[in-house]
């Protein structure tokens, strides 16, 4: 498993005012968006291109294109898709897939409650958007249930992880290849499963409280 913890200051400065909890939800998903397309910029740095014979008004050269098939954006549902516009502001060709999970509030345990995704992703670049990776738990099943559809070359990109839940990824993914792009690297998580200093519940500041 590879880990790129990202190291800008604009990152760091839209990362600030996401964490304050005087940020309203608009403000909150405009901020979400503009750092979700600074993060894609590293999470794209392998992303798989062909050369392309184009033809300049001076001359012809050999430019790049991206490779077939398309890359796979995964946004996991609901906070991910606060994370989508700005991943394919970047990468408009993509296709896209969901998958919707949610956790226990009280054991922290994740379940899938929707999935539309293609049936097989061999040979497809998968990158998974989940803002929060805090036990870990959450990710791992989504990483598990694309690895079982055959890819072989995942990225995700959180904005905020706690140290607990990436250790949990490495132990379980061991052997795989997995690249964990994150916005920045928390100190813990609390008693609630909650990264801290974290920036709450991204779902509800990105959507507000649902029942
Ligand atoms: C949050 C977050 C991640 C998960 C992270 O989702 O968006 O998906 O928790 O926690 P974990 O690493 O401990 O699994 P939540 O279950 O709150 O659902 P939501 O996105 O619908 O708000």
């Amino acid at each position: 498993m590879q880990v790129h913890v990202a190291d800008h200051p604009l990152i760091s400065h839209k990362l600030s005012l996401l964490r304050d909890q005087a940020t309203s939800s608009p403000q909150f998903r405009a901020l979400t968006s503009e750092l979700v397309a600074l993060l894609a910029y590293e999470a794209t740095r392998n992303i798989r291109v062909e050369p392309r014979e184009i033809t300049t008004p001076v001359s012809t050269m050999l430019g790049t294109r991206l490779a077939e098939p398309r890359p796979v954006v995964v946004p996991i549902l609901r906070a991910g898709l606060g994370m989508l516009e700005g991943m394919v502001q970047l990468l408009p060709s993509a296709e896209v897939g969901f998958l919707g999970m949610v956790r226990n509030e009280e054991t922290l345990e994740p379940s899938v409650y929707a999935e539309r995704l293609p049936e097989n992703l061999s040979n497809r670049q998968c990158f998974i958007l989940d803002p929060m990776l805090a036990t870990g738990g959450s990710l791992l099943q989504a990483i598990d249930f694309i690895f079982d559809k055959g890819a072989t070359d995942v990225t995700a990109v959180c904005i905020l992880g706690a140290p607990e839940g990436l250790a949990a990824i490495e132990k379980a993914t061991a052997g795989r290849d997995l690249t964990i792009v994150l916005g920045a690297l928390d100190e813990k998580l609390n008693e609630q499963g909650f990264i801290v200093p974290g920036l709450g519940d991204a779902g509800d500041r990105l959507y507000g409280t649902v029942g």
